[in-house]
């Protein structure tokens, strides 16, 4: 079989993949942001002026970055869940389980974003960076338990039979101990009219990931579609308070 006619194999279909990445990245320079060396252990920025002279006759990427899957000109919710949020199933195997306890519309939807901040964005605080992009799309009583959840998952509530999660154990330590301005906070939602929302979000958390569960974006849609406001301009072009954090994960490689 000659080289034109024999398909090509996995790697080197991988291969061609690449280099035509490669020639698109070609056009433009990419850079990353502080926050994206610190994660390896490096405070540093690029230097744009030293990037252009080693490229001459480029420009920085001030768009889509030709790596990522391609964006519609108008996100909706669903298509940050298909194509920036990195792993999708544990939102959906704790949305599920509100579904089958009979929970309100509210609190499924709060179980199916409590996590968008850690599957898109940061891991540090993670509640509070999903309820604020949220926050002008739900009803306040949603981004609110979505904020809470961050303090509540370390405090045990024997009356609805929450416990301390096994797996923190394991993650954290025994002897790990919740930050200050986390007790303080868990405080707050104690004493906070809807502090069983925010704790059903954590019964609902599912803290042994079922790598096999069968779970579908699809159960979610007509949910999403009466209790989360999508803007007709699209997520990150409708001028509210959190635009700018929708568009950063769209184009989190732009020089500025
Ligand atoms: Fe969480
Ligand atoms: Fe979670």
């Amino acid at each position: 079989m000659n080289e034109h006619t024999r398909p090509l194999t996995l790697s080197e279909r991988a291969d061609e993949l690449e280099e035509q990445m490669m020639q698109a990245l070609n056009e433009r320079i990419i850079t990353k942001s502080v926050l994206f060396r610190m994660a390896d252990g490096r405070v540093e920025i690029d230097n744009g002026q030293a990037l252009l002279a080693a490229n001459p006759g480029k420009h920085f990427l001030m768009g889509a970055d030709p790596r990522l899957p391609e964006m519609p000109e108008k996100p909706t919710l669903i298509d940050f869940f298909k194509a920036r949020f990195a792993s999708t199933s544990h939102m959906l195997q704790s949305a599920t389980h509100a579904l089958k306890g009979g929970h309100s519309e509210k609190i499924v939807l709060a179980c199916l974003l409590h996590d968008i901040g850690v599957a898109s964005f940061i891991r540090c605080d993670h509640g509070y960076w999903g309820a604020q992009m949220l926050e002008p799309y739900v009803e306040e009583e949603v981004s609110w338990a979505v904020r809470m959840h961050q303090a509540l998952r370390f405090f045990p509530d024997p009356s609805v039979g929450y416990e301390y999660p096994q797996m923190y154990v394991k993650f954290f330590g025994a002897d790990y101990k919740p930050e200050p301005y986390i007790v303080a906070e868990y405080e707050r939602a104690r004493n906070h009219k809807w502090y069983m929302s925010t704790r059903l979000i954590t019964l609902n958390d599912i803290y042994s990931f079922d790598p096999d569960a069968k779970v579908d974006l699809s159960d979610f849609v007509d949910i999403i579609g009466r209790n989360f406001k999508q803007p007709k301009e699209g997520l990150g072009f409708d001028n509210s308070p959190s635009a700018h954090m929708w568009r950063t994960l769209m184009w989190p490689t732009r020089f500025l």
